[in-house]
């Protein structure tokens, strides 16, 4: 999704990513040292007790054994020669039998709380053994478990567009405001319950995976859905101070999920879906008292309105599903206004319960999902976990998603127990309520630190731009805690992976604009500012690119690291920009999706692009990945317009070897305006799942649709664009991507 938000700059500190980090040296000692020490029997021992009989099976792949898929705008999935796909399901599919099969004409009567939400996103699979437990072997039953970010587009799920104030027909992503006037009851209740997660049951046929459309394990979590508000014991009476409304005066309790784009996979088997772009659901009524100094820098920081519109303004940038009633919960929830007469009469801290990952126990239909505050409230974009190693703590790499934005990373108290696996929201709650949290800063010299997020750190406690209560309220405005100790803004954190086969950690940094990015404003870990070749995207770094890091001795609970850049996002034709020597076999543009096959150990990238999407839709390729430290130092060559005047400017980086044509190919196109992401596998690597969000997202209001996948290739009725999960298999049915 195009999201509206990342163009609100909400980071105003002066923390470095400016070219003072310059000075420091390159290639310093202690970079080396830790290159060479490397991670050898260590590694070995770290790999998940399930990865080692598929490991056995097949050794890393070292070349792909597909070639690669050419640019191309066709309105289907493209895939290798020998390649095929099937849809598994797709936006508005029910899960449940007494339902009516999905109109695709916006004509539903129902909520959609039992069918599959919209923009299908982040994704895992659990495989279910015969007692109905979580296990990590493949059964040929699982239930598959898909984000549904949905974002601000609604278009498609209507007779005829979103209405407002009367008007129907019109397209709030494309304008990224509304008129204030209401909205109807039916389409906002559509709106608010595609939003969440889906729990669906899946089955291997002898014709493939199919959805178990009436399994008691199907479940919608919505924006709707009641959840409760975990953090440490310590300070949760505290958090819950923060989280009071009308709906919970105790505020131990919150409603429901938002704008779940990335996920995670815990190592006992739950699922985390994480929220990112939910600050732009909220709104004002121009009624209540203003809000206190305190709250409104907590919001700005988050890009949450903070002030009621004025007398003159009729147009809104959140969604509007607060102009439904002013009385009914559901809608009156959206309002941050103070319209009580205290925080327990009124809605007024209803955004202090999103921003969190949210474990969801996706085999316990019953369980009640846990907002885990301890990881820190932000963008959340994915969060992923550190290889377990019994009797070490968990690691949690997270990416914050908006522009100049940071890597953070949360390391439980408690050391892993392999005798956890299967035991759901418990186990969640002995891990991820009592940790500490940290923030990443990339040093010039190719290695960074780690830097607690405490009260107890006189730069948080005396922090100019929010005044922390306590430790709870750290977690809460992580953001601001970020600033404070002064952590790297990156070029748009947003998933993360880690390599299955030495522990490493990859991060996409999908792009960054020409506001926070020139010349002058550069620094080692986001190194480029160019204009986009052909004008498309304008300037800034508008390609994106992919940082790894190997924490020293390999060990969750370091406090440094060594990194350098992967690869960086080009156009083939992209000039001194295109650093890691792209063809157009595999030029790629704003990497996003990010996934290691513990299979085959295949990096796996999918892309949410606009700077190349004149030649191609949004793609995924497959990577044969070094280590960090594989390639060398390299001096990047920057020009571009700023105000009309050409400047000009050079940065040393530190870039992985290159991979050429061999170990980097594209494997995927998706259809016009989707974006690829979400990816998952079988564990003997035969079946690959991937979802395929907005198809047609360009379309304009009463206009022909961009794109009619999947209706177009006979799945469902046709006539609109529907996200979906297809299941991509080998005609001979081998080994993906070898
Ligand atoms: Fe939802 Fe950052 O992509
Ligand atoms: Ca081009
Ligand atoms: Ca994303
Ligand atoms: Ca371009």
């Amino acid at each position: 999704m195009s999201h509206p938000d990342h163009d609100t700059p909400c980071n105003t500190s002066a923390n470095p990513h400016f070219a003072d980090v310059l000075a420091q040296t390159l290639a310093s000692p202690s970079r080396r040292q830790v290159l060479r020490g490397g991670l050898g029997l260590a590694a070995l021992a770290m790999l998940p007790a399930g990865a080692g009989a598929a490991a056995s099976a097949s050794s890393p792949a070292d070349a792909l054994g597909f070639p690669s898929v050419d640019k191309t705008l066709v309105d289907d999935v493209t895939l290798p020669p020998g390649y095929r796909y099937s849809v598994l399901h797709a936006t508005g599919d029910s899960l449940d039998p007494a339902l009516p099969v999905y109109s695709n004409s916006g004509a539903e009567t129902d909520d959609w709380s039992r069918r599959v939400g919209d923009h299908h996103d982040g994704m895992d699979i659990f495989f279910i053994d015969a007692n109905g437990r979580y296990t990590q072997v493949d059964t040929g039953r699982a239930v598959l478990v898909v984000n549904h970010e949905s974002s601000a587009d609604s278009y498609f799920m209507h007779p005829n567009g979103q209405t407002s104030n009367g008007v129907a027909g019109k397209k709030f992503s494309q304008f990224g405001e509304w008129d204030l006037g209401n909205r109807p009851e039916l389409e906002v209740l559509k709106e608010i319950n595609h939003h969440g997660v889906s729990v669906a049951e899946i089955v291997r046929t002898p014709a493939g995976w199919r959805m178990a459309q009436g399994s008691p394990l199907n479940r919608r979590v919505t924006a709707q859905t009641p959840v409760r508000v975990a953090g440490p014991r310590a300070h949760l009476e505290s958090i819950r101070s923060m989280m009071v409304t009308r709906w919970d005066t105790a505020g131990g309790m919150a409603r429901g999920t938002l704008n779940n784009c990335g996920h995670g996979k815990t190592p006992w088997g739950t699922y985390l879906a994480c929220e990112e772009n939910w600050a732009f659901y909220f709104g004002m009524s121009s009624t209540g008292a203003a809000p206190d100094a305190k709250d409104v820098a907590s919001r700005r920081r988050y890009g949450v309105v903070s002030a009621a519109p004025a007398a003159n303004v009729t147009r809104t940038t959140s969604q509007g599903w607060h102009t439904v009633s002013t009385s009914d919960d559901r809608f009156a929830r959206w309002n941050l206004a103070a319209v009580g007469a205290n925080a327990e009469r009124d809605f007024r801290n209803e955004a202090n319960t999103f921003g969190y990952n949210v474990e969801i126990d996706p085999l316990d239909p019953a369980s009640t999902p846990a907002k885990r505050v301890t990881m820190g409230r932000m963008a959340h974009e994915a969060a992923v976990f550190s290889l377990p190693v019994p009797g070490q703590p968990l690691a949690v790499y997270q990416g914050c998603d908006s522009r100049n934005e940071y890597i953070y990373k949360f390391v439980s108290t408690a050391a892993w127990d392999p005798r956890d696996v299967g035991g759901g929201i418990v186990a969640g709650d002995k891990y991820l309520n009592e940790g500490k949290l940290y923030a990443a800063k990339f040093n010039a010299d190719g290695r960074g630190e780690w830097i607690e997020l405490s009260i107890a750190d006189p730069r948080i406690a005396n922090h100019a731009g929010y005044k922390f209560a306590h430790q709870g309220d750290v977690f809460v405005n992580a953001r601001h805690a970020a600033d404070a100790v002064g952590a790297t803004k990156m070029d748009r954190p947003e998933w993360g992976a880690v390599n299955p086969r030495n522990g490493e950690v990859y991060f996409t940094l999908t792009n960054n604009s020409a506001a926070n990015r020139t010349p002058g404003r550069v620094d080692a870990a986001n190194p480029r500012a160019y204009m986009d070749v052909d004008g498309k995207k304008g300037a800034g770094n508008p390609n994106g690119h992919i940082i790894r890091f190997r924490e020293d001795g390999g060990q969750s609970v370091a406090m440094a690291f060594t990194w350098d850049i992967f690869l960086f996002g080009a156009e083939e034709d992209g000039g001194d920009a295109n650093l890691s020597g792209l063809s157009a076999k595999n030029a790629f543009s704003s990497p996003d999706g990010l996934w290691f096959s513990p299979t085959t150990g295949i990096c796996w990238i999918q892309t949410d692009d606009g700077a190349m999407t004149d030649e191609s839709g949004c793609m995924m390729l497959a990577a044969i990945p070094g280590r960090v430290g594989d390639g060398g130092k390299v001096t990047v060559k920057n020009r571009m317009a700023v105000n009309g005047v050409e400047q000009t400017g050079t940065q040393e980086t530190f870039i992985g070897a290159a991979l050429g044509d061999a170990k980097l190919r594209r494997f995927l196109v998706a259809p016009p305006g989707a974006e690829v992401t979400g990816v998952t596998e079988s564990p003997d690597g035969r079946t690959l799942f991937v979802n395929i969000q907005h198809p047609g997202e360009n379309t304009k209001p009463g206009g022909a649709p961009e794109s009619v996948w999947p209706g177009n290739k006979g799945y469902g009725r046709p006539g609109r664009p529907r996200s979906a999960t297809i299941v991509i298999t080998r005609e001979d049915g081998g080994i993906i991507g070898v």
